[in-house]
């Protein structure tokens, strides 16, 4: 919301004075000065009008986890455990996933309660890779290497994938950087030259790596130097 709407949100305030209060510098975002009344505020910053507390900011959370297979990327499910049940948080409600997995692909699986900053990581014009161990039933063609760089025809979507990067790591295994996260991408891309995928394990989203040492079903706080890099 614009900081002036905030403010003339309040009880008796008005706009005009709304304006007025913000333009003579009287309000602050983040201990930072503000006289712009259109610039946008969030939940999550404090804002505050002669040294007065009018929205305390609710913290931002950012959680690593290690996905196991056999669980649901989804906030709630009939049937089967769900991610969010691996997390012992509060306002669970709050937090979403920030590029989900198949029910049983396992690794680096990213969940917060900011939308802005969860974009960021998953949309492609951001053009952070996301990569993937893959283990597949046949040999892998060398052919799906430029195949996969030159972006694959998906007709359910009527689009051509985005520049993928493949690394040979033996007959039935590779590493794949996606640019995008279409609907069980991976399978389909290796299904595209009647290869079934047996293990799919992502390791990296951007600049955010996987511990090797976090276990499947746990999870970790990311630092705010990990959440800067987004
Ligand atoms: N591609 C898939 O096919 N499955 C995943 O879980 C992620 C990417």
């Amino acid at each position: 919301m614009r900081l002036d709407r905030f403010i003339a949100s309040l009880p008796d305030r008005s706009h005009r004075q709304a304006r007025l209060l913000v333009a003579s510098g009287r309000v602050e975002v983040n201990g930072q000065m503000v006289r712009d009344g259109t610039c946008d505020i969030r939940v999550f910053d404090h804002v505050a009008l002669d040294g007065q507390t009018l929205q305390a900011g609710k913290p931002a959370r950012f959680f690593m986890l290690h996905k196991p297979a056999g669980c649901v990327s989804a906030t709630s499910d009939p049937q089967h455990p769900t991610v969010l049940d691996l997390l012992d948080e509060p306002d669970k409600d709050e937090l979403h996933i920030a590029g989900r997995l198949d029910f049983n692909t396992t690794g680096l699986l990213i969940i917060t309660n900011d939308g802005l900053w969860s974009r960021r990581l998953t949309q492609p014009e951001s053009l952070l890779g996301k990569t993937y161990h893959v283990e597949t039933e046949g040999p892998i063609d060398p052919a799906c290497v430029e195949r996969f760089a030159e972006g694959l025809y998906f007709r359910f979507e009527n689009l051509t994938t985005r520049p993928a990067q493949l690394e040979l790591l033996g007959p039935r295994q590779a590493r794949l950087t996606l640019h995008e996260g279409r609907y069980h991408q991976v399978k389909r891309m290796f299904g595209h030259f009647n290869n079934k995928v047996t293990r799919l394990h992502r390791e990296r989203m951007g600049p955010l790596i996987l511990d090797d040492d976090l276990q499947p079903g746990r999870y970790r706080s990311l630092t705010s130097a990990e959440t800067a890099m987004i």
